[in-house]
């Protein structure tokens, strides 16, 4: 039984009042809030076990190096990694995908190569392609979505062929919700030698995800949109791809033997964790995948999908709005426009009735584009989301539009 509003004690945000309203928080794309369990995890960290992890043979470092590990192993059994090696802890998606363009993409690519990738990446999983093929002199594909945002394969395909080295994508879009069939995607970029990159910032927030059965490359997702801390995400690599490529950077605890003549470099992960890495936000992030395991992510999933449905419903009772992203495969993200209502005007007012969403081109500015927009509002949901969320929010609007 999914109690959504026992759940929602878990979260100490969420059980204050906001601009003194009910808090409904419909910005889970952007940052989710934190369980309690993450909180208590990183506090128990500072007050009982730092230390610098993989540094010292006392006490306190063999219990936190011990922990950081098992964090480790904590993600791969979230993403069904076969092996923890294949975990390496990053900053957040942003940085992971950089370290793929970086130090497989400069290693592997070169002048007239392919990348493709969608129109509804957000920054992240498009400008460092950008910037890698400049530096190359390779070529950027941009295959289309159809007109409600649901992908076609027909636009997937036709841009796919032999010069093709990288399809990334993302498994769901942060701005349609649009959820892109990325297990066949990754079997018809392999039939042509390809490899693939997942990013799963916003799908991992809200289903299951299986590595070994996507068939991915790489996969990248950020610590904070799946409840758990700031400065902490995950890079997945296959092991045998990982152990080709070279550091991403350099320094301390990602090198095996160092003289003035020469370095030799540590194996994957710690090859590409150079410095003191952001462990105690690992740990925090462990907790948070072991507090969504717990609820069970068949469980979110199905909450969510239910509660979908319900603000889809919540739209259509609204005058004068329109849903950017329709596509039947539609995870909970509503990007939509409210007639004669600036994005950031309605904000405004939806704060004052304690509903919070994010308005702007959401680090995607060319999709938000493509449907004629400069700027749009947003509502996402998060597992704690409920019928009350939706309703406030549609109240709210209605009070907007009658200040216009
Ligand atoms: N890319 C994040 C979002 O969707 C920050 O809001």
């Amino acid at each position: 039984m999914y109690d959504v509003y026992q759940i929602r004690r878990d979260f100490p945000v969420l059980n204050q009042t906001v601009n003194g309203k009910y808090n409904a928080y419909l910005d889970t794309g952007a940052s989710a809030q934190k369980p309690r369990a993450v909180i208590e995890a990183m506090r128990r960290i500072y007050e009982n076990e730092y230390a610098n992890v993989h540094r010292g043979a006392y006490h306190l470092s063999e219990l936190i190096t011990a922990d950081y590990e098992r964090a480790r192993e904590t993600v791969r059994g979230f993403i069904n990694a076969a092996d923890s090696r294949e975990i390496v802890f990053t900053r957040n998606a942003t940085e992971s995908i950089n370290l793929v363009a970086a130090a497989w993409g400069r290693q592997n690519l070169k002048a007239g190569d392919e990348i493709l990738i969608s129109e509804a990446e957000h920054h992240a999983n498009l400008v460092p392609w950008q910037l890698l093929c400049e530096e190359k002199g390779c070529k950027l594909q941009v295959f289309k979505l159809a007109e409600n945002g649901a992908f076609v394969w027909e636009n997937f395909a036709a841009l796919l062929n032999d010069k093709t080295k990288l399809v990334a994508v993302t498994a769901m879009s942060n701005v349609l919700g649009t959820v892109y069939p990325v297990k066949e995607i990754a079997a018809a970029a392999h039939r042509v030698g390809a490899k693939v990159l997942i990013d799963a910032c916003q799908l991992a927030v809200h289903h299951k995800i299986d590595v070994r059965d996507i068939d991915c490359d790489f996969l990248a997702f950020s610590g904070h949109k799946v409840y758990g801390p700031t400065g902490i995400g995950v890079l997945y690599g296959k092991l045998d791809i990982l152990q080709t490529m070279p550091p991403y950077q350099s320094g301390g605890d990602m090198v095996a033997n160092v003289t003035f003549a020469k370095t030799t470099f540590d194996e994957p992960p710690a090859r590409f964790e150079a410095g003191t890495p952001a462990f105690v936000q690992a740990i925090g992030l462990g907790a948070a995948l072991n507090y969504m395991q717990n609820l069970g992510l068949e469980n979110i999933t199905a909450h969510e999908t239910e509660l979908t449905a319900y603000a889809i419903e919540a739209f259509k009772t609204l005058k004068g709005i329109t849903l950017v992203g329709t596509a039947p495969d539609k995870g909970g993200v509503f990007a939509f426009n409210v007639d004669g209502i600036h994005p950031q005007d309605l904000c405004f007012i939806l704060d004052k009735e304690g509903v919070s969403i994010r308005t702007g081109h959401f680090c995607a500015q060319p999709i938000v584009n493509r449907f004629g927009y400069e700027s749009l509002a947003r509502a996402s949901l998060g597992l704690y989301s409920t019928r009350e969320d939706i309703d406030a929010l549609v109240a709210a609007i209605r009070k907007a539009q009658t200040f216009f």
